[in-house]
């Protein structure tokens, strides 16, 4: 197949480009490198032939125009994330994920199949308000508790492109599939993820060990088993036009005990500190993954110590020093 990531300089596009080179796949990535570096991992994924990176700025429709036509598939990553970013600037996080998407929507054609990244963020206001059980499956509603704050801003331009991935691919009869990703995490995704960010602080030796959001619970889901569920996807015909949670339902925990974890991996003995947690961030958060596994006999395999066990050995790699 000939494959389009667009944003797959970034921590999930990489490992999807990875692992559909590895499955013999041709794959073009397109970034304009805002937050995807240029570094030894790209090096390592683009010293396969098979795999073209462009660089260019997906919000302008003049990267859209040169893009050549004709892919089985296209995923499109490419977005503002990260509450620092959305809290520092929520106009720049609202512009580029909803232009990104609507130039999408008006790119597409009849025989295109296209993946679009959306989060869980779009329905946290409902389980905020009580109106959402958890783990949370996709016929909940959607809900931003205040359009005004910074936070939002991320959901909101999320919620818009889901409904003009969605609405503009059926408009043209083309395939299009929304996946909803759950806390995803991994090595090279950054380092204000709490996975990353205590890995961190765990080898520069903190003690003791800050834990903000100590009580709040999380499903983690390591980036392979999202890797997977989005081929699995896209490989679904009975996907298309549906909104599908992704994530790792089978091995809830909380904040304390994520941090003991890294601080076992790490071999490092720190007294714990609870903190608030940050405003606004869920309570518990858990996918509902039932529709997945229905549609794709999906089954997250990486368990969670294996998966920050390797997280924490590639920043202690990269990052320690
Ligand atoms: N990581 C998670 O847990 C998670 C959770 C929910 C949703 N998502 C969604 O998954 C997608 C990928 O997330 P990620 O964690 O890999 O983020 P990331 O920031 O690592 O990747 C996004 C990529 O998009 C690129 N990009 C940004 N603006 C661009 C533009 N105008 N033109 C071209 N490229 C541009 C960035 O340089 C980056 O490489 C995003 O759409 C995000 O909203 C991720």
């Amino acid at each position: 197949m000939r494959v389009l990531v667009l944003g797959g300089a970034g921590f999930i596009g990489l490992h999807l480009v990875r692992r559909l080179a590895a499955d013999g796949h041709s794959v073009t990535v397109v970034d304009d490198f805002s937050r995807g570096r240029d570094d030894a991992d790209l090096a390592v994924v683009c010293a396969d032939p098979a795999v073209e990176v462009v660089t260019g700025d997906l919000t302008r429709a003049a990267t859209w125009a040169a893009l050549p036509r004709g892919w089985d598939q296209i995923y499109l990553l490419a977005a503002v994330v990260g509450v620092r970013n959305v809290e520092a600037d929520p106009a720049r996080v609202v512009r580029i994920n909803t232009t990104v998407a609507l130039h999408l929507m008006d790119w597409i054609t009849p025989t295109d199949q296209v993946f679009f990244s959306s989060t869980s963020e779009v329905y946290a206001g409902a389980v905020d308000a009580g109106v959402a059980a958890v783990p949370t499956g996709e016929d909940v509603p959607a809900m931003v508790a205040d359009v005004t704050a910074p936070r939002f801003a991320y959901a909101t331009s999320k919620l818009l492109g889901e409904a003009a991935v969605l609405h503009g691919a059926r408009a043209v009869g083309a395939r299009a599939v929304v996946g909803r990703f759950h806390n995803v995490y991994g090595p090279r995704m950054g380092a204000d993820h709490v996975v990353p960010e205590m890995s961190l602080r765990a080898i520069r030796g903190e003690d003791p060990f800050r834990v903000p959001g100590a009580d709040q619970y999380r499903a983690f889901c390591h980036v392979d088993d999202a890797v997977e569920a989005m081929i699995r996807l896209m490989a679904t015909g009975q996907a298309a036009g549906e909104i599908v949670h992704i994530g790792n339902d089978a091995e809830q925990t909380n904040i304390a005990d994520l941090a003991k974890l890294v601080l076992r991996v790490a071999g490092a003995h720190a007294s714990l500190r609870p903190e608030p947690a940050p405003a606004g961030s869920v309570h518990r958060r858990c996918p509902d993954l039932g529709k997945l596994r229905r549609l794709t006999g999906y089954q997250p395999r990486v368990a969670l110590e294996d998966g920050v066990s390797q997280t924490f050995a590639w920043y202690r790699d990269h990052h320690a020093g």
